[in-house]
């Protein structure tokens, strides 16, 4: 299958070889055209494993924090940050905790890209807040009050923050006021726009009207719901960044009673039920009213969208763009297709859901960017279906397809209208025969230097612990009897190459990247931390899909302008104990059993987020989120943290310090590129 699947590859490039140099797309300003020249070069010393409380780099190399948790963002706080006194409206102007996804975008927007710069805006997505690491001098858990919480939920959403390179290298840079520069804020009770299909879908109505009535002041049109569990992401070609809403379930407080009356609509119940509201770790009488589903049975309708942000207008209302489906989304990455559109991926990052594409309708205008402001809101939202034989499709999701897909299994499912599919587009995917996948969370396709696709496209499955056969794209692997049911507790990613390596086809074909685990594992299966026996066996069809460092756990993807793949982990140290979460290196278009290396590993209890390179690719930038989460043995801090026990990390400021999740810079000592 391996050498299929290469095979098939090949003969896609000879044809596109053929099809590089013709007009399809006009993009006026072009600053190159064709693909850059693959580069496997990855010459840098290997990190050797390891469970130290810092960043871990390659000799040659050092690292700097950009910016923490709590760090000021305006004059108006202190540069003092006193995490025991902090409030909401503090919380607004500082840096948010968790950070995930990073990008940067030009400090001016022009299309393409340029590839150097010395300022920049960064926007930062700050995923979720971890009550155990935001308040020191609490030593109960029922000692959290309403403050406490409302200050918590201030932590989460977006930071937009402004960056400079000067001699020193790139630092943050903090305005003297709200609205005077492009740092922002942007949390659970900033005003939002819902557009798109669902925008009047009746559950979107009914929740509005409590998030307005809680949190008065929203401009006209508007919600005051904010975003919330913002993982990964994504860019635009016209400068604007989006964010994708992941587990909105754990912010929305309450019991299952709570909704019996809303339950009793069928569609309603099974929402419910496949994204699993109201969390039980809130408490309802200290969570902010509008996310108790006592009292807004219908708030968790508004989150599991891509926001779209326009980081140029500090002052601008976010877009939830619910044309792109609601679901947990990991992330949004776009790729501009043959015929100009845009095509955007993402990732529904919960066991045995699906991965999407949706592709506008209208054509990118590289010099009109308020002709592009609104494209993402009508266009065509397709599943994966991933087929035998390395074949994959695009289904397109449509009310009349899916009712009909419906009808045809007996499912009393029906579908009322487009916005109604997109509200609960899982159900739509899934009756459609959209492939369950292990959990998958970036999707990255490759672009060229003005921001258009050649069909590649990564897609990282972080790993599942439900158990289930094998199935084409999902090639699950615990033990070597096909007769039972395995789970894959390490992770796989794949490669899809879209037909004639046009990012709008509706078909595909893949291979596996990596299966990943121990390319020098001397049994299949090996006893780890967390997870029990697992397979770290890395082979595929009985040829190894890689070499070099073992990992486990792939999370974000970045791809950098030489196609080399930077893969950060989340729950590698999970696997193999000896090592913290780590970011590691693999050409895209390598022959299997492709060199992977590993270029960084952070510091203890983090996962490693967001890998961005600046565009001249002599700064990497990841989140460290999380620092102190767990134990090296494993032991989550939330379990030991009201009996006294210390943080387990002190990153980044070390000492006896409280850990803070923080963007790290990565530079080489000569100032050379990163990789080379
Ligand atoms: Fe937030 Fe799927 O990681
Ligand atoms: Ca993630
Ligand atoms: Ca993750």
């Amino acid at each position: 299958m391996t050498k299929h699947i290469n095979d098939l590859i090949a003969s896609r490039r000879a044809v596109l070889g053929g099809l590089v140099g013709m007009p399809l797309l006009s993009l006026a300003g072009c600053a190159t055209s064709g693909p850059a020249a693959p580069n496997t070069s990855m010459n840098f010393t290997s990190v050797a494993a390891t469970n130290a409380d810092t960043v871990s780099l390659p000799p040659g190399y050092s690292f700097r924090t950009l910016i923490a948790w709590g760090d000021a963002l305006f004059d108006t706080v202190s540069t003092e940050f006193d995490p025991d006194t902090l409030t909401r409206a503090e919380q607004e102007q500082r840096f948010g905790q968790n950070c995930d996804m990073l990008a940067a975008l030009p400090y001016a927007h022009s299309f393409p890209p340029p590839r150097d710069g010395d300022r920049m805006i960064l926007c930062v997505n700050n995923e979720y807040a971890s009550a155990e690491l935001m308040f020191p001098a609490l030593e109960r858990a029922d000692q959290f009050s309403t403050s406490h919480l409302e200050t918590l939920f201030a932590a989460v959403g977006v930071s937009v923050v402004e960056m400079e390179r000067d001699g020193a290298g790139w630092r943050a840079l903090k305005n003297a006021a709200p609205g005077q520069g492009f740092n922002r804020r942007i949390t659970p009770f900033t005003p939002m726009r819902i557009t798109g299909p669902a925008a009047q879908h009746p559950w979107v109505t009914a929740a509005s009207a409590v998030f307005n009535a809680n949190e008065p002041g929203a401009p006209d049109r508007a919600v005051a719901c904010g975003t919330m569990q913002n993982c990964a992401g994504g860019t635009t070609p016209w400068g604007t960044f989006l964010s994708a809403e992941e587990n909105f379930d754990s912010m929305f407080a309450g019991t299952a009673d709570d909704l019996t009356e809303a339950s009793r609509d069928s569609a309603f119940a099974d929402d419910v039920k496949t994204h699993g509201y109201p969390a039980r770790y809130i408490p309802s009488q200290i969570a902010p009213a509008q996310f108790a589903v006592a009292n807004n049975p219908y708030g968790p309708a508004l989150f599991g969208w891509i926001v779209e942000i326009d980081p140029y207008d500090p002052a601008s209302t976010p877009k939830k763009r619910t044309a792109l489906g609601r679901k947990k989304n990991e992330c949004a990455n776009t790729a501009i297709t043959m015929d100009g559109r845009v095509a955007v991926y993402t990732g529904d990052d919960e066991s045995d859901q699906h991965l999407y594409k949706f592709v506008t309708r209208g054509r990118f205008a590289p010099n009109e960017r308020a002709a592009n402001m609104d494209l993402l809101d009508d266009g065509d939202l397709y599943a994966a279906q991933f087929l035998e034989a390395g074949r994959g499709r695009w289904l397109k999701l449509t009310v009349d397809a899916a009712n009909a897909a419906a009808e045809a299994t007996g499912s009393p499912i029906r579908f009322a209208d487009h916005g109604d599919l997109v509200m609960r587009v899982r159900y739509a995917a899934r009756l459609m025969g959209a492939t369950p996948m292990d959990r998958p969370e970036d999707v990255e396709p490759v672009i060229d230097a003005n921001w258009r696709g050649d069909g590649t496209v990564i897609v990282a499955c972080t790993k599942t612990t439900e158990r289930a056969f094998d199935s084409p794209g999902n090639p699950r692997r615990e033990s070597n009897d096909p007769t039972v049911a395995q789970e894959n507790v390490v992770g796989h990613i794949l490669r899809l190459d879209e037909a004639n390596g046009d990012n709008g086809a509706e078909h595909f074909t893949w291979g596996v990247f990596a299966l990943c685990g121990d390319p020098d594992a001397e049994t299949l299966v090996q006893e780890t931390r967390d997870a029990g026996a697992a397979h770290v066996s890395v082979a595929w069809n009985g040829q190894p899909t890689f070499t070099g460092d073992r990992f486990a756990c792939p999370d974000n993807i970045l791809i950098d302008s030489t196609r080399r793949v930077w893969i950060a982990t989340d729950g590698n140290d999970g696997v193999f104990r000896d090592c913290n979460d780590s970011v590691l290196v693999a050409p895209a278009d390598a022959v299997l059993p492709r060199p992977v290396k590993r270029f960084l590993i952070g510091p203890v209890g983090a996962e490693i987020c967001g890998p961005l390179m600046t565009p001249d690719e002599r700064a990497f930038m990841c989140c460290i989120q999380h620092p102190g989460g767990n134990t090296i043995a494993g032991v989550g801090y939330w379990r030991t943290r009201w009996t006294g026990a210390p943080p387990p990390s002190n990153f980044p400021d070390g000492g006896q310090s409280w850990p803070r999740s923080a963007v790290v810079v990565v530079t080489r000592n000569d100032g050379g590129r990163i990789g080379d």
